[in-house]
This record gives structure tokens, sequence and C-alpha cells, in this order.
């Protein structure tokens, strides 16, 4: 088991590259399916979850080739149309091979993806909205049976936004027959940037609104070369980094408008963060950090995926933060982890009362998810002592080398064990 040792106390000085976005590259591989063509990808990080779905692809019987940041696809036809148990429990968002399967080759079979550490996941909105275009859906023993001929188009309202229920929907919608109206999306970078990458493919999406997305189906889509967009979220994970640690550095390969609510409220905060070019955040920490209030929200709100960094930051804060996780319903498993560092944090149903500053102290804490994972290694920044990171297997799903990039900031961090 690797764990990884983070010494606090260093400034952190330099530059930092984000890699790609894991949350775009899961979809965008997923669309693979729709077409027997090569779609080759650039920018892909090399983290866990896309090995997990690279080996669902073949396992589907597709080709997958992996060197570098450069995946290359191409699905002539299919050996299986399952997508197994085990695949699913490593990752939920394996339902993203459902719209695709069912939209090209008429039928999936994909495992219910159940929980996970950060709460209840349902699905009932991928299957309403597939159900609308034409699609047999059953759940029996723990599975999802999609069959349909032809999908056809239709109008179908998300009752909440749903990420990869968006994602679902546009890929099954780019092959149906007739024109498909969604309306209530998701407004995530990831979203659009699947988008894009369809059109390319030669579907035929168009937004008549933010929130509404027409597509009109087309018979077939061909190949694609897409380079996949910076991930935000390990972007705002290092501006969290340089609020914390009294840093001062750049954070090079990001989209500035992706991160605007996490950037507001890291000035908020205190620190200083400031375009360095068109692609480029100077973060620079102030050491006295303020108390402030955050909600999550769906995009462009406070992403749900930086709560548990953001609480790192508002433990060193002067006074009483509050916030409010709306989107998940147990998003809070770092807080305990947090606690034995020496944080004064309560949570009280869906808001985690946070009262600093309150030094941290290093210990041996356990990863629960991906995002709990960061939030420990950023509190190991600015913790006395060595803090231990275990479980990590978690972290390395979504962060690509993330002890080699802090210590590149001049962190004092290492992996160790097999
Ligand atoms: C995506 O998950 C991301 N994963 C998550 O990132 C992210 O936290 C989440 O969106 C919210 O932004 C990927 O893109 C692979 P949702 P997703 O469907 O699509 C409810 C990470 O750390 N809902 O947008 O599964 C759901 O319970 C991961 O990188 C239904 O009720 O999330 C939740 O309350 C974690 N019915 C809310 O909607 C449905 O059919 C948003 O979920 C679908 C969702």
């Amino acid at each position: 088991m690797q764990k990884l040792v983070i010494r606090g106390g260093p400034r952190l000085r330099g530059e930092v590259r984000v890699s790609g976005a894991k949350n775009a590259v899961l979809p965008s591989i997923a669309a693979s399916l729709l077409t027997a063509e090569e779609v080759r990808l650039t920018n892909v990080p090399r983290v866990k979850d896309v090995e997990t779905i690279l080996t669902l692809i073949a396992d589907l019987g597709g080709a997958a080739e992996a060197s570098g940041d450069r995946v290359s696809l191409r699905v002539p036809k299919i050996l299986s149309d399952e997508a197994s148990y085990g695949l699913v429990r490593a990752m939920r968002a394996s339902i993203l091979v459902l719209g695709p399967l069912l939209a090209r080759f008429g039928k999936a079979v994909v495992a219910l993806p159940g929980g996970c550490a950060i709460g209840s996941r349902p699905i009932d909105l991928h299957i309403a909205g597939l159900q609308k275009l034409g699609a047999a859906i059953t759940l029996e023993h723990g599975y999802i049976r999609a069959e349909a001929g032809r999908l056809r188009g239709a109008e179908f309202a998300f009752d909440k936004k749903t990420v990869t229920g968006t994602e679902n929907l546009l890929m099954a919608a780019a092959l149906a027959k007739g024109e498909t109206v969604l309306r209530n999306c998701a407004r995530e970078p990831e979203v659009a940037d699947l988008a894009a990458l369809l059109n390319k493919m030669g579907a035929r999406i168009d937004w008549p609104d933010p929130d509404t997305a027409r597509v009109r189906g087309v018979r077939e889509l061909g190949g694609a070369a897409h380079e996949i967009i910076p991930d935000r979220i390990e972007a705002g994970t290092f501006l969290v980094a340089g609020a914390l640690a009294a840093g001062d550095f750049v954070v090079r390969g990001v989209v500035p408008g992706h991160v605007g609510s996490v950037v507001e409220k890291l000035r908020v905060a205190g620190a200083s963060i400031e375009p360095e070019g068109e692609t480029a955040l100077r973060v620079v920490g102030r050491g006295e950090v303020r108390a402030l209030d955050i909600t999550t929200l769906p995009y462009p709100g406070f992403p749900t995926d930086m709560q548990a960094q953001a609480m790192v930051l508002l433990t060193q804060a002067e006074g009483t933060s509050i916030i409010t996780e709306t989107i998940f319903d147990r998003r809070f498993s770092h807080v305990n982890e947090l606690v034995r560092l020496g944080a004064a944090i309560e949570v009280r149903g869906d808001k985690a009362v946070i009262r600093g500053p309150a030094p941290l102290s290093g210990a041996e804490v356990v990863a629960t998810d991906l995002r709990a994972s960061a939030a420990l290694v950023l509190a190991g920044l600015v913790a006395s002592g060595e803090t231990t990171v275990t479980e990590i297997e978690h972290l390395d799903r979504g962060y690509e080398r993330i002890e080699e990039k802090l210590r590149g900031l001049g962190a004092a961090i290492e992996r160790i064990g097999t």
C-alpha cells in the first residue's frame, strides 16, 4: 500500500502545469463507441480512472492505445455489450458507456453504480432520458438492461442538473432519428468539451441557451482528433495550496474562465490571484486567511469537487466559516480526518461549521475519496511535523503525479511503499 508523507512548512514557489481534465476525458473516451473510425485524444491525464475506462472499452471489444498524453481509440464493432459490476464499482463514470452503446448497437447492459463515499449516486435521470428517446430499460439483478431499435429524437427536461446524465443523453441523441431538445442541462465545461468533440465527429449539437441543447440526429458519426480541456479542479486545488501555504507561484495551462467561482472565493479569503497571460494564474498567499461562507452549486457556481480543498483553507481562517454542500448527500468524510489533524469542524446536516484559525499538527490520516485525499495532502502542507496520507489510490484516480508537481513547488512530500 502506498502512502504520501508530507512535512509541513515550506512556502511554495515556482510554477506548476495542470493536466487534462479527468471529467472531460472520460466522456470523450466513451464517445469513441459511437463510431467505427479512429478517435484521437491529446492532453489526456495519466490517472487511474483513464486506465479503468480504457480497460472497459477493450473489454467491450474496442481497440485503445495510450502513449504519454495521447490516446487513440477505434471501435469498429463490439464483442460484448456489458459493463461489468467490477468495473462500474471501480468507477461509476462507467455509466457513460450506456448512452453510446445503446445509440450505436441498440443494446447495453451496465451494472448499477451503487453508492460511493460521497453519497448515493442515483442514475434515474439517465434512465428517464434514454426511455424518452425510445429505449426499453429494465433494472434487474443489479444491472441496467437497455434495448432499442434506432433511438428517436424527443424533448426531455432534467429534473436536476446532472453532468454525466447530460453527457449520456448528448451521446445517445447524436445518433437518434430526428431532433432532440434537452432542457436543464449541466453547464460544466466538461459537458461543452464533449459536445465539441461530438460535433467534430459529425454530430449536430447547438445551444439555444446555456442550459438547453438541441441535437439533430445523424445516421452515423466519424472519427476526430480532440485536445482535452485543462482540469479546472486540479487547477483549483493548486490555487488553494497557494492561498494556504503562503505561496507565490504560477499555475499554467488553465482556462481562467473555468475557475472563476473558485478564484472569487479565494480572493475574498485574502489570496491574490491574477492572470499571467491567457492561460495561467499567479497565486500569492498573504498569510492571514479571512473566514467566509461557501455553498456548492452546479457550474458556474462553486464546484462540489472543490469543497474539501476549500475546507482545509478555512480551518486556518480568522473566524467561523460555513460550507453548505448542496450536490451530494454525504460529502463530508474528510471532516473526521481533518479534525484528527487539529481542525475545529462540526457537521450539521448539509452544513460544516469551521472555526479558525486552528493550528494543524501532522498525523496519519486515511483518504476516503478522490477530493478528500487532495484535501488531506493540502492540510499536510501546513500541519506542523509529518502527515502521512494512506489509501492514496483514491488520489491517483484523478491527480497525475501530484507529489511530483507539489515537490516542484518546493513542498516536502514523498510517496513511499510499493
Ligand atoms: C460528475 O459526477 C463528476 N464526475 C463528479 O466528479 C462531480 O462531483 C459531479 O459531476 C458534480 O459536479 C464525472 O464527471 C465523471 P451528477 P455525476 O450526475 O455526473 C443527482 C470527481 O471528484 N442525480 O452531476 O455522477 C446526484 O445524486 C467526481 O471528479 C440524480 O438525482 O454527478 C447529485 O446529487 C466526484 N439522478 C446531483 O444530481 C441522476 O440520474 C449531481 O450529480 C443523476 C444525478
